[in-house]
This record gives structure tokens, sequence and C-alpha cells, in this order.
């Protein structure tokens, strides 16, 4: 049998520099635990503009499509902030998960012990924490027409439509009440349903896939308002929030500093089951490209090496091995290796990039 098949695609920033310690951790898997993958490597983002003129070419479309699962870092930075907006790097990736059909996006927020008291909340309201975002990733304002510039009497006008059709929302539901069943059984839903159409039919489709074929689990329902001060007043009363795609964007950034950075948040995003029953996915960061330190070798790589470990767990059944190497960054944060975005404690000089890969790299040889 052939090996699984992952494309990488790195990106923009610190996209590169973080993929080459996941690099190092799937040829780790691949020599020492016999699991190894057939790996491509293409252009995403400003990166694929710059050779192609375009942020993700028709063949890397192609080849995204056909494999088993993708892995990308980050898009964007200020190179590419005056481009024309068709070809803006951000693009690449949002034609990857509209084309993937990757509507479901998991954002798991986890707060690893050893940093609970590096989080800008107080230790006693993230430790323990342990909740999952599911952000519907292909619709929305995101991608709502009309949508544009243009022209109104004597000024221009800048549109975007939030649009949800119920078949939308009720797959996303589902795939909520799915991971709560194999967690703390109970969801949130968050929409602004009392002032938006659309987060009225949200409530309502929400309710009927819990009432119809979900009664098991605990359903509530929250604005999204609410539920940002809720995040940061209160985290562990939620279990698995469902909300769309721009409210789960802004709610999922502000989630991370929960764990203690945004370079701690993993995210994947799956779609409908093959025919091997395998979901299309794209596992990747929930940070960006992160320009104020790209190049610099500061970046921290674990939500980027956390992602992997999604891909393992989603997409190639391997939640044993994916648990492997969530400990051994767990055991490392333990030990004291801090990037800099996790300073905060006196006296702990930081390690780089390639040095938390390196800790990261033995403690999944003591792991054997
Ligand atoms: P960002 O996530 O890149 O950075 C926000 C802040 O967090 C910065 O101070 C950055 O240094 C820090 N940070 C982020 N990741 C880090 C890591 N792994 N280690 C240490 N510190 C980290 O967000 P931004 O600055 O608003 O956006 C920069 C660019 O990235 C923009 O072009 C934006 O569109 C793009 N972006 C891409 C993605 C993606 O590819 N999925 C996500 C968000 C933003
Ligand atoms: C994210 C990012 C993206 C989004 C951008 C880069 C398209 O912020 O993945 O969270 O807005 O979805
Ligand atoms: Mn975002």
């Amino acid at each position: 049998m052939s090996n699984p098949s992952l494309l990488i695609l790195a990106g923009d920033g610190i996209g590169p520099e973080v993929m080459t310690e996941v690099k190092r951790v799937i040829e780790w898997f691949g020599t020492k635990r016999d699991l190894a993958f057939d790996v491509e490597e293409d252009l995403v983002g400003g990166a694929a503009y710059d050779k192609h003129g375009t942020p993700l070419h028709d063949d890397t479309m192609a080849k995204a499509l056909k494999v088993d699962a993708v892995l990308l870092g980050a898009v964007g930075g200020p190179k590419y902030d005056a481009l024309d907006f068709s070809v803006k790097p951000e693009r690449g990736l949002l034609r990857l998960r509209k084309e993937m059909d990757l509507f479901s996006n998991l954002r798991p927020a986890q707060c690893f012990d050893a940093l609970a008291d590096f989080s800008s909340l107080k230790k006693d309201i993230v430790a323990g924490l342990d909740i999952m975002i599911v952000r519907e990733l292909t619709s929305g304002v995101y991608f709502g027409e009309p949508r544009g510039i243009f022209e109104e009497g004597n000024e221009r006008v800048g549109i975007n439509t939030q649009r949800y059709t119920e078949s939308e929302i009720d797959r996303v539901a589902r795939s909520a009440f799915e991971l709560a069943r194999r967690r703390g059984n109970k969801v949130c839903s968050m929409e602004k349903a009392n002032v938006m159409e659309s987060g009225i039919l949200w409530r309502e489709v929400v309710q009927k896939v819990r009432d119809t074929d979900y009664p098991d689990v605990e359903l509530s329902h929250m604005y999204a308002d609410n539920g940002a001060m809720q995040l940061v007043r209160a985290p562990k009363q939620f279990d698995v929030i469902v909300t769309d795609n721009l409210f789960g964007d802004i709610l999922s950034d502000c989630a991370a500093m929960l764990t203690g950075s945004l370079g701690m948040l993993p995210s994947a995003s799956l779609g409908a089951p093959n025919a091997d029953g395998r979901p299309k996915a794209l596992y990747e960061p929930v940070h960006g490209s992160a320009p104020d330190i790209a190049g610099q070798g500061k970046a921290n790589p674990i939500a980027c090496i956390l992602s992997f470990a999604m891909a393992l767990r989603y997409s190639f059944d391997q939640g044993d091995e994916a648990a492997r190497l969530e400990a051994a960054i767990e055991k490392v944060l333990a030990d004291g290796v801090r990037t800099a975005d996790l300073l905060g404690e006196e006296g702990v000089t930081p390690v780089s990039t390639t040095g938390m890969g390196d800790a990261i790299l033995a403690a999944l040889d003591a792991s054997l």
C-alpha cells in the first residue's frame, strides 16, 4: 500500500519558518514510528504570486484536491498589501477552503498547565481549559453576493453580504454536535439573532438539528458579542462553540490568548468524507504570517506542529501518535522551554524556532 499523501504549502512570512519544524516532525514519524508520508511541497499566497502572478496556481489547487491532507503555514504580508484584491495572498487560502469545501473549521483552545500562569487572564480562569470552536468556513459574509466596491451617486460604497442557507448551517451544526458527543456533550451556538435575519435562521436550524438528531447533547444559544465577553470572563463554561465564518475568526483569535499565545493555536478545516470515509482536510495554525517577527527565528512553531497532530488524528486515524506528539509538546513546555512569545517569567531565556523544534524532537525520542 502506498503512503498517505501530504501537500505542504508553507506560504509567507513565518509560514516557512514554522513549517521547517513540522517537516522535521513528519520525518521523525517516518523513521521512528514507521509512519511515512509522501510529501509534496508547493507555493501559496505571496510566494505563489511572486512566481506565477496568482496566489494559488490551478495546478496547486488540483494537487490539493487529490492529496489526503494539506498542511498550510500562513499567507500575507506588507509586501502584498497594495496588490489588487483579486490576487492578494489571502485569496489563495480562501480559494483552497472554498474549492475543497472545507465547511467545518475546528479551532481548539487548550491551556497547557505550564502556560496557565502566562495567559493574560488569571490562572484559575484558564487552568485546565479545553474548548473547541467550530467555525463555519466556506460561506457567510466572506463569500456572500453581492460584494464589491461600487459607485453610488457621488461616492463609493463597499458591500459584503452575510448569507447562509439552511443546508450550510445544518452541516456545520452536525459537525459540532458530533464533536461534542466525543467531548463534554455541550454545544453553545453564537450568532446575533437579535439584529440579523441570518442569525435568526442560524439559531432555528441549529436548534432543529439538535432536537431531531442530537437530543442527548446540551445546546445553548448566545449572542456573539456576549460570547466574546463570556470567553474572557469564564471560558471554562464552554465545551464546543459553533459559530459563523466572521464571528468564528474573531472569537478564535480571542480564545488564543486564553492559551498564552496565538502561536499555540492549531486548526483543522474539514469537508465532507470522501468515498474512503476520510474528510477532505487542510491543517493550519490560526495565526498569520507575523511580518513583525518574520525572518528572525523567533516564531513559535507549536501551533503549526499541533496542526500536524490534528492531521494525524482526523485524517490518518492515528490518535495515539497525535497524543504522543501533544504530550511531547506538553513536556517541553513543562521543562520551561519557551519561544519569545511565551515569555513573561523572570530568568527564562527564549529559544529560537529551531530550538523549540529541537526540544520537541528530543521529547519525542524520549517517548519511545
Ligand atoms: P498575525 O497572526 O500574523 O500576527 C499577530 C501578532 O501575533 C503579531 O504580533 C505576531 O508577531 C504574533 N504571532 C503570530 N503568530 C506567532 C507565532 N507563531 N509565534 C510568535 N508570535 C506570533 O496577524 P496580523 O499581523 O494581523 O496579520 C499579518 C498577515 O497575516 C496579514 O497579511 C494577514 O492577512 C495574514 N494572516 C494570515 C492568516 C493565515 O494564513 N491563516 C491568518 C491570519 C492573518
Ligand atoms: C484566519 C485568517 C484568514 C481568515 C485570512 C488570512 C483569510 O484570519 O485563518 O483566521 O480571515 O479566515
Ligand atoms: Mn483570523
